[in-house]
């Protein structure tokens, strides 16, 4: 039997991606079944994408079926691999996360601070459950895990779930690596950047142009205007010479929000002010995605979807299952778990590293102890997902409540209650731990 991938929400205005990258590898992944699944309210959207998918594979000429389906156990079947993409309470809920902090005047931003914890708490039950269902009826298979908050939620499960083939993944540092190689004149797959940290809270310890060392000059553009490896999500407001140069590291466009927090929710309520949440746009840039997708003349993906933040996301998701396929031992950057190789951070930890990709999963190359300029503010980072993942799993109050408060951008006793009570109010129906 040829290998099978189910797209967990497969109705998501990414999915031409993900069927772009299993066409253009199709050669070395074969896969010759696609389910794109979706829940009964994604209905609609699920029907205009398969539609799209179908084309887009007809046109390639490649032997692949593609069904689409709400029936998630059924898709499961004799799964290979198992990709998510889910968004627990859709567009409408992340402009809660979004909106509510900033109207009491903290960052909202969908992976970062109250809103970052508020998803994790709606996606992390709704992948347990997922995972298990895997666990049962396809106990082989490996989910490729994209929902974010995504580095929190691969270690909620690795460490709940009993189904432990899983991986994290990012395009962020997939973009920084590219954007460097643009900067630099050369190829991508000649540019080794070094990772340390976790998801959204990545450093670059060192660049390598074909095992040349050529961090400093590097550093030097990002400085300036001439570096921005920032997702069209994120406003680009450049780094100090003296952040950078004391620091000798790469941070990426997220640290803004630790670094640069003034400035960042300035920025964020003018453009609130001006433009709405980046929710309300997203939805506005999916309705006209949606438009296009439905187009019955459209047979590829189109240009506008790189105005979405995790453009180029498929390039990661499917080279990762090619290379696990294939057991190809290459690098790549993904989220797993830590197993001693950050020694600084919990063993069972998922960080975000190099890792070599095998038939067995990825193998972290150790990049040794934190730099001690970040090191205090990764392991509280660390020690605050760890506070997320208990109260998502336990639905406790208080868990809830230390989570919040131990959170660089919140880390306000009074205020952190404040926030809590009125975004657990806001998404109560879709979090079910909190409420029984
Ligand atoms: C980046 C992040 C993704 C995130 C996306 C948001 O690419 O790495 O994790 O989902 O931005 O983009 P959006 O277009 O939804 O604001
Ligand atoms: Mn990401």
């Amino acid at each position: 039997m040829g290998l099978k991938l189910v797209v967990v929400g497969g109705g998501s205005s990414y999915t031409p991606e993900i069927i772009e990258g299993v066409i253009q590898r199709h050669d070395s992944f074969p896969v010759s079944e696609i389910v794109l699944v979706d829940i009964e309210d994604g209905k609609e959207k699920l029907e205009v994408i398969g539609n799209l998918a179908l084309r887009m594979i007809e046109k390639s000429g490649k032997p692949i079926k593609l069904s689409w389906t709400v029936d998630r156990k059924k898709a499961l079947e004799h799964a290979d691999f198992v990709s998510t993409q889910i968004r627990v309470g859709g567009l409408d809920a992340r402009a809660k996360d979004e909106r509510i902090p900033l109207s009491h005047g903290f960052i909202g931003q969908e992976t970062n601070g109250a809103g970052g914890i508020m998803k994790a708490f709606r996606t992390i039950p709704v992948l347990m459950e997922l995972a298990a269902d895997v666990h049962a009826i396809c106990p082989n298979a490996w989910i490729i895990n994209f929902t974010n908050p995504a580095g929190i939620v691969t270690e909620a499960l690795l460490k709940h779930s009993a189904h432990k083939k899983v991986v994290g993944v990012c395009n962020i540092p997939f973009n920084m690596r590219y954007s460097t190689a643009e900067i630099l004149n050369v190829s991508p797959d000649d540019v080794r950047i070094e990772f340390v940290g976790m998801n959204h809270f990545v450093f670059g310890k060192k660049v390598y142009v074909q095992g040349i060392d050529r961090t400093t000059e590097v550093l030097k553009t990002l400085q300036g205007d001439g570096l921005d490896y920032s997702p069209a999500n994120i406003v680009n407001l450049g780094w100090s010479k003296t952040f950078i140069e004391s620091t000798g590291l790469l941070p990426n466009p997220y640290h803004q929000y630790y670094f640069q927090t003034r400035d960042v929710l300035e920025k964020d309520i003018q453009s609130f002010n001006e433009h709405g949440t980046r929710a309300e746009q997203v939805q506005e840039l999916e309705k006209s995605l949606f438009e296009l997708y439905g187009d019955p003349e459209l047979q590829d993906k189109p240009k506008e979807l790189e105005e979405r933040g995790g453009a180029f996301y498929s390039d990661v998701a499917c080279s990762l299952m090619d290379s696990i396929y294939n057991n190809k031992e290459d690098v790549q950057t993904v989220n797993t778990t830590n197993n001693g190789s950050i020694p600084d951070l919990p063993v069972d930890a998922a960080i975000e590293v190099n890792s070599v990709i095998t038939g067995h999963g990825p193998e972290p190359i150790a990049p040794g102890p934190l730099p001690s300029s970040v090191k205090g503010v990764v392991y509280q980072m660390k020690a605050f997902e760890e506070l997320v993942i208990q109260a998502a799993v336990t639905g406790d109050y208080n868990d809830a409540y230390k989570a919040f408060v131990m959170n660089p951008l919140i880390a306000d006793e009074k205020k952190s209650k404040i926030l809590l009570d009125e975004l657990l109010e806001a998404h109560r129906a879709f979090l079910p731990q909190f409420y029984s």
